[in-house]
């Protein structure tokens, strides 16, 4: 077993800390980029990942930044890689490793994750670059007669596979398997579907003989679809989430690092804060840590402040940093909603219209 593994896991999830996602397909970004009309570049791409990962003070709440293959070699507009930028401040890199979904044969309506070929010579190369990570995505979407069992079975072989080469490379896989917020399923769909998926992963996990000390797992939350119409508190988001989790992760893996999925961020925050925080209703202390693994959570309203101007910059950093804070305060049950008047004025409320975009 690696002890270097091990340490490098719990190094991602020390001191209440959480993992900043820009691992954005080039497509997705784009299509983030469009809603605010920022434009589809590589260059704007690249000037808005450098406006993430130098944000002022970011190394105080954040570990590891999750980084895409199109970014890991850019540089900051004076010439300083981003992977020198981020080793500056003690973040650690990581890097998304899968290519992407395509539709499973048989099974039209759900999605395959690819990227397994020449997989062990793209890890070699991201680890000479300076990665220490590792992040792969499964998709699972919960409609009539979904999760299908080959779905859940394909996916789990492939995320085995991948943290395994992931381990052979001496580097930690975050191991995500996503199941989809679309839709109008209850809570108790959700938990039954992550419950199937995550039994299934950990089975497989086993079967590739991946040392669960040194992997990290990033799954959703245990949350109604976004269409449902009967929406919860965020104890209750806990409370199921929790007991999830707890059936099926073993107590030999680090950290659980929530993705947000689309949630607006103070709502993701608050449903973390009820993980982690005592009394009553609450969970109560975990084996693992629970924290973050944030995209969208923390990216978004930023994003609609910067809107692609470099003279913007200094207030969406005041707001990466605001939301990145309060996951922080979150992850030790510290998060009050009324820390959220004491974020950058410039930061924009979510509308309807965003939220349904939030989603895609
Ligand atoms: O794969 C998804 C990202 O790593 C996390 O993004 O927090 O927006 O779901 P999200």
């Amino acid at each position: 077993m690696s002890g270097d593994l091990e340490a490098m896991a719990q190094n991602l999830v020390a001191g209440a800390k959480g993992l900043l996602a820009i691992d954005e397909s080039i497509g997705t970004c784009n299509r983030r980029f469009g809603r605010f009309g920022i434009p589809q570049t590589s260059e704007m791409r690249r000037s808005w990942r450098e406006t993430l990962i130098t944000t002022p003070g970011l190394s105080e709440f954040i570990s590891g930044a999750i980084l895409f293959d199109e970014t890991i070699e850019q540089k900051a507009s004076n010439g300083t890689r981003f992977l020198e930028i981020l080793a500056g401040v003690g973040i650690a890199a990581g890097i998304k490793v899968d290519t992407g979904t395509v539709p499973l044969a048989g099974h039209p309506d759900e999605k395959i994750t690819e990227g397994l070929d020449g997989l062990r010579q793209r890890l070699e190369r991201y680890s000479m670059l300076g990665a220490s990570f590792a992040k792969w995505r499964a998709v699972f979407a919960i409609d009539h007669g979904t999760p299908s069992a080959a779905s859940v079975a394909a996916n789990s072989n492939a995320l085995a596979r991948y943290a395994a080469l992931c381990q052979e490379a001496g580097m930690v896989p975050v191991v995500e398997p996503e199941v989809l917020m679309r839709g109008t399923h209850s809570i108790q769909e959700c938990e039954e579907a992550t419950e199937t998926v995550l039994r299934s992963v950990f089975v497989a996990l086993q079967l590739h003989g991946v040392q669960l000390e040194g992997m990290i797992l990033k799954p959703n939350m245990v949350v109604p679809g976004a269409d449902s119409p009967n929406q919860v508190a965020a104890e209750l988001v806990a409370q199921a989430t929790v007991r999830c989790l707890r059936r099926v992760v073993p107590a030999a893996v680090p950290g659980v690092l929530f993705l947000s999925g689309g949630q607006p961020g103070p709502i993701a925050t608050a449903r973390l804060n009820a993980m982690n925080s005592t009394g009553p209703d609450r969970p109560g202390p975990q084996p693992w840590a629970l924290g973050f693994s944030f995209g969208r959570a923390i990216q978004q309203p930023a994003l609609a402040i910067w809107g692609g101007a470099s003279s913007e910059r200094g207030d969406a950093q005041l707001s990466v940093l605001h939301r990145a804070r309060c996951n922080t305060a979150a992850r030790q049950g510290l998060y009050e909603p009324a820390m959220e008047n004491h974020q950058t004025p410039a930061i924009h409320p979510y509308s309807a219209a965003e939220r349904t975009a939030l989603l895609a």
